[in-house]
């Protein structure tokens, strides 16, 4: 058959939220999605509490991903543990709570979803993400593999889309909030995207406001960002894998704008 998968990037905010719950379930009956993951780290601009990541899974998420953000709001930390359906990096190098790594059934197949992160530009501490999906691809007990690689260089995304072509369905970057326009299918029949965008107010610099923005530019005093105001969008992907074949045979954007 073929499964669809929807991939949504970084919620920001409280207007990232309220757009998730108003459209994400019109979205997924338009696309005819039949597993959603949604990167969540931005929830409250910098992290995600648990009443966040509840309302995400309430708006239609099947599964939650993180990025550098995930220890923000440290109370997400025991809930990490006990819900299965939220992931952070698995290569965080520390003993840290919670998981990488999920298996989760979606009509008649196994769908493991890997949280990984990039080391370039970001966080020099983790374990190699490379080496580190190697390893969890080697578990058994799941069909199809889904990866969100929460990474700032496109060259480090683009390497591990190539790394891993033919050992999982899909792989979509997350983390810099700018959408690509580079949805394509690998030889060995994986679909990547570079980076998914976001989920928030349109008129901003990431989310926030543009001028908490500028002022750290103009070397102002360092401030507590606040997210923007105004129409927000959803940035999304679509992947459509052949469950047979185990490929991806299609990968086309699937953004909202208000
Ligand atoms: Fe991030
Ligand atoms: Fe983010």
């Amino acid at each position: 058959m073929l499964l669809n998968i929807l991939a949504v990037g970084d919620v920001v905010g409280e207007g990232g939220q309220d757009i998730l719950a108003r459209r994400l379930m019109e979205l997924r009956e338009e696309t005819g999605a039949h597993f959603v993951v949604v990167n969540g780290e931005n929830a409250s601009g910098v992290g995600i509490t648990p009443a966040q990541a509840r309302r995400m899974l309430d708006a239609g998420a099947d599964v939650i991903t993180l990025g550098n953000h995930t220890w923000n709001r440290i109370q997400i930390g025991d809930f990490l543990d006990k819900e299965p359906r939220i992931l952070r990096p698995a290569n965080y190098a520390g003993r840290v709570p919670g998981r990488g790594m999920g298996i989760y059934p979606c009509k008649g197949f196994r769908i493991a979803v890997l949280n990984l992160m990039g080391r370039v530009e970001l966080n020099p501490n983790l374990d190699s993400p490379f080496k580190g999906a190697n390893r969890l691809l080697r578990e058994e007990g799941y069909d199809l593999a889904v990866v969100d690689f929460h990474a700032e260089a496109t060259s480090e995304k683009g390497a591990m889309g190539w790394y891993l072509d033919g050992k999982v369905q899909a792989l979509w970057g997350t983390h810099t909030h700018v959408p690509t326009a580079d949805c394509q299918i690998l030889p060995k029949g994986t679909g990547f995207v570079t980076d998914l965008g976001m989920t928030g107010p349109s008129r901003s610099v990431l989310g926030i406001r543009p001028e908490h923005s500028i002022n750290l530019f103009l070397g102002g005093l360092p401030r507590r960002y606040e997210e923007a105001e105004g129409p927000c969008k959803l940035n999304a992907c679509l992947f459509t894998i052949d469950t047979d074949k185990k490929r991806c045979t299609a990968v086309r954007r699937a953004d909202i704008q208000e």
